[in-house]
Order: structure tokens, then C-alpha cells, then sequence
């Protein structure tokens, strides 16, 4: 595995890179979640391409009430899983490599980021577009990994790369779960014993959800159970849980046999957000 730090450096990596470059970018504190990322890229790029891996803590995307230097950078455990995974580029610049110190452009998707977490943190989005457009352009993967845990991110990147053509595919991977069903994420290391002893009913209310949608209920009725579910964990503050068309974020509006749902929900639990999301299957609810 070769470790750089410039952009020179993963510029001469990638020329001499003969097949596809498959890319997972990160934020570090890497967790098996990633792990499970970093296997796919590893899958679709093949005996002969790469894998590159970026853990950058991208000052952009936090919000000025958001405590920034506590995000874990556990630096050394994060390079020795890459090497285990078979990362071949491990890209760890600094915040001078990736912004100039006067830099004023920025990349802003202006609709599916604007509603649940783009809601809750104001400007979020523009950070980790402007981030990712700057990845994309230095390691110029043919392929990109991003987890479904944050749905709501796949979907604006997903809408970047159809908007400013980038010629890269995105892989979306399913999320990775602890045995009792909470997403893996890197805030989990944050939970209060207590508050992690509750997590899990975040997953359970979602499965009740999709039980539900299985059984033909409608999906207004739907989203109000999934409210009161979540409502109901101790200790818990329900941020948002909404049922919306899986690419636009939008709505439901008439549901047809083509409609694909997404629950999306975000949960504080002992001072932790927590986010999760789950496919709700509505083609029994067309039923009159
Ligand atoms: O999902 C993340 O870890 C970050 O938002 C990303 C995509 C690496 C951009 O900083």
C-alpha cells in the first residue's frame, strides 16, 4: 500500500494504475462498515486496478456548532485496516493540499439537499460535494463506493455526477449492521451505555415499518407509526423520519407499481445523532 499526502503523488499513482481505479472516500475512524466498502471496490476493480482509499476530516461539511476536532482520527488503526483490506493508495492530505487558503469555489446541489440533514445542517452538503468533486478530480476513479447508510449523500452525489458529468459510476453499498441491527457509523463510539442499550429500536421501528408496507398499509399511516415508534424510545429526540421516493427525496405522491420508497429517519440519543434508512416496500398498498 503506498500512503500520499499530495496531489503529485497520487497523480504519478495513477498513471501508473493499468486497470480500473475503484475509490472509497472517508472521513477515517474506519469501522468494519468501511471495512465491507473497501471489499467491494476491491471486487470491482479486479486483479489488475486499484483501490483508493481517502481519509480526509473535511472542515467544510461541519457546521460551526459542530465540534470539528472531536471526530476521531485514530490514525494508525485506520492505515493497518486499509493495508489488511488490500488498499492500494491511501490518500491522506491536509486541509492546505485540498483549499487553497483563499478558495471560493464551491460545488452546491440545490434540491435533494436541502430537506433532512441539509435542513438540520445548514450548508453540510456544499461541503461534501466541493469535497468529493475535489476527490474525484485528483484520484479520477472510474468507480466510487459510498455506504447507503447516508442515503440522503448517495443521493446528491448521485446527482453531482449526473449534473456535472463526471465520468464515474456510483456503487451505493447496503449498510452494515451490529447483530442487534444498529448501523454501524463511526458516532456509535459516542453512545452513553444507556443510550446504545436503546439504538437499536431506531432499526426495529424501520422493520415495523417495512412489515407494515408488506401487509398493505398505506404509507401515511405508515410514517405516523414510524413517528410514534421512535418517539417512544427513551431518552430519544426524533429529528425527522419520513417515507420519500428513493432518488428525488421528494414526497410520495400516487403510488404506482414503479415506485420506489425509502424510510429515512435521524434520531438523537444520548447527545448522539443517529441516522438510518430502510427500502418500505408499498406494491401491497395499491391494492384498493
Ligand atoms: O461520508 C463521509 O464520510 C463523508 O461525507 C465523505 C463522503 C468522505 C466526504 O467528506
Amino acid at each position: 500500500m503506498i500512503t500520499a499526502v499530495t496531489t503529485a503523488a497520487v497523480a504519478s499513482w495513477r498513471r501508473k494504475t493499468v486497470g480500473k481505479v475503484v475509490f472509497v472516500p472517508t472521513m477515517g475512524a474506519l469501522h468494519s462498515g468501511h471495512a465491507a466498502l473497501i471489499q467491494r471496490a476491491r471486487r470491482l476493480a479486479g486483479k489488475d486496478g486499484g483501490v483508493a482509499v481517502s481519509i480526509f476530516v473535511n472542515p467544510t461539511q461541519f457546521g460551526p456548532s459542530e465540534d470539528l476536532s472531536r471526530y476521531p482520527r485514530p490514525i494508525r488503526a485506520d492505515a493497518a485496516l486499509c493495508r489488511s483490506e488490500g488498499v492500494d493508495l491511501l490518500f491522506r492530505p491536509d486541509v492546505r493540499e485540498m483549499y487553497a487558503s483563499d478558495v471560493s469555489v464551491a460545488v452546491s446541489e440545490k434540491s435533494l439537499s436541502l430537506r433532512f440533514e441539509g435542513a438540520e445542517r445548514p450548508g453540510h452538503f456544499d461541503g461534501v460535494c466541493t469535497v468529493v468533486a475535489l476527490l474525484f478530480q485528483m484520484i479520477r476513479p472510474e468507480i466510487a463506493v459510498f455506504g447507503e447508510k447516508d442515503w440522503q449523500q448517495l443521493a446528491v452525489i448521485r446527482r453531482m455526477v449526473r449534473d456535472l458529468k463526471f465520468p464515474i459510476r456510483i456503487a451505493g453499498h447496503p449498510i452494515v449492521r451490529e447483530e442487534d441491527g444498529l448501523a454501524l457509523s463511526s458516532r456509535n463510539r459516542f453512545l452513553p451505555a444507556g443510550a446504545r442499550a436503546m439504538a437499536p429500536r431506531i432499526f426495529q421501528a424501520l422493520t415495523a415499518a417495512a412489515m407494515e408496507a408488506e401487509a398493505g398499509t398505506k404509507h401515511a399511516s405508515l410514517e405516523r407509526q414510524l413517528r410514534r415508534d421512535l418517539g417512544r424510545i427513551p431518552g430519544a429526540t426524533l429529528n425527522y423520519a419520513s417515507i420519500v421516493e428513493e432518488t428525488t427525496l421528494e414526497p410520495l405522491g400516487r403510488i404506482t407499481s414503479q415506485t420506489k420508497a425509502r424510510a429515512l429517519v435521524a434520531v438523537k440519543l444520548g447527545g448522539v445523532r443517529l441516522l438510518d434508512n430502510l427500502a418500505i416496500p408499498l406494491g401491497n398498498s395499491l391494492a384498493p
